[in-house]
């Protein structure tokens, strides 16, 4: 289960580890004071209340944006959080400390130089962000850029994301020669989910044609429902959009 801004939650997580499977949660969803750590507590609590249970990690993004970005990281490292999945920014800090007690982490990457990059610093996985995933999209599709990566990095376990949400979408990534998968979008709907119904309704009621790639949110190509606010904001940066976001100081202008 892929870890989503302001979706993940703690009640997730614990669903995820009572079927088997693992759950991943921005650790950035938990801005609070000491509130990061006590969850990671309850977790940690009812990953060995539970027979069999899958497990869980946390989403760092190792980049200065993340003003909560050392803090967090303490935190999860006291708790010896399972496993991490860095995105954005040097994933190496993170790698270093997690492996310190045997920690995993997983390096969110979209093209060969990413993941030779996160392969260096001795990265356990890749999460091979696809074409058509929820959120920011990498531009490869699915059936190309898993081949790529297993090729050029073998013994390196790749998770795909993008796009899947049915048995037989894990079926075909698993052909495309990933170890595993990672599912974001289908589980914004479910029960444990603390955000609006309407949007529940809108992530099942959606079709293709209704999902659409904006550079006009972030600056980075991200697929979003095709609200009236998309419409209105737009899909495309200009020229003078696009060299701002060149630079960390010139795009926060933006
Ligand atoms: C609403 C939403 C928020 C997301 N937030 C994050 C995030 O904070 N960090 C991150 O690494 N990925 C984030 N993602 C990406 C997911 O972790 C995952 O890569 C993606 O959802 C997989 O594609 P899918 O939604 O088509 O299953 C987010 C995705 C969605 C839909």
């Amino acid at each position: 289960m892929a870890p989503m801004f302001l979706v993940s939650n703690k009640e997730m997580m614990e669903e995820a580890m009572s079927n088997g499977i693992a759950g991943c949660f921005p650790t950035l969803n938990y801005r609070k004071d000491g509130e990061l750590k006590l969850i990671l507590q309850q977790l940690n609590q009812h990953k060995i209340s539970i027979a069999n249970p899958g497990t869980y990690g946390v989403n760092l993004i190792v980049q200065k944006t993340n003003p909560l970005y050392k803090v967090h990281l303490k935190d999860c490292i006291d708790e010896k959080v399972p496993f991490f999945i860095t995105s954005l920014g040097n994933p190496k800090e993170v790698i270093e400390a997690a492996h310190s007690y045997g920690g995993k982490v997983f390096c969110d990457v979209t093209n060969l130089e990413h993941a030779a990059k996160c392969a260096s610093l001795n990265a356990d996985g890749f999460i091979a962000v696809c074409q058509g995933a929820g959120g920011h999209a990498g531009p490869y599709p699915m059936s190309v850029l898993i081949p790529a990566l297993k090729k050029e990095f073998p013994h390196i376990p790749v998770a795909a994301a993008g796009g899947i949400a049915t048995g037989s979408g894990i079926i075909s990534a698993l052909a495309a020669g990933a170890e595993g998968v990672s599912i974001g979008t289908r589980f914004i709907a479910c029960t444990e989910a603390t955000v609006q119904q309407s949007y529940k309704d809108a992530v099942v009621n959606s079709g293709m044609e209704d999902v659409v790639l904006t550079e006009r949110l972030s600056g980075t190509p991200c697929n979003v429902i095709n609200t009236p606010y998309a419409r209105k904001i737009g899909y495309k940066q200009n020229f003078f959009e696009r060299w701002l976001n060149t630079n960390s100081t010139t795009k926060k202008i933006l």
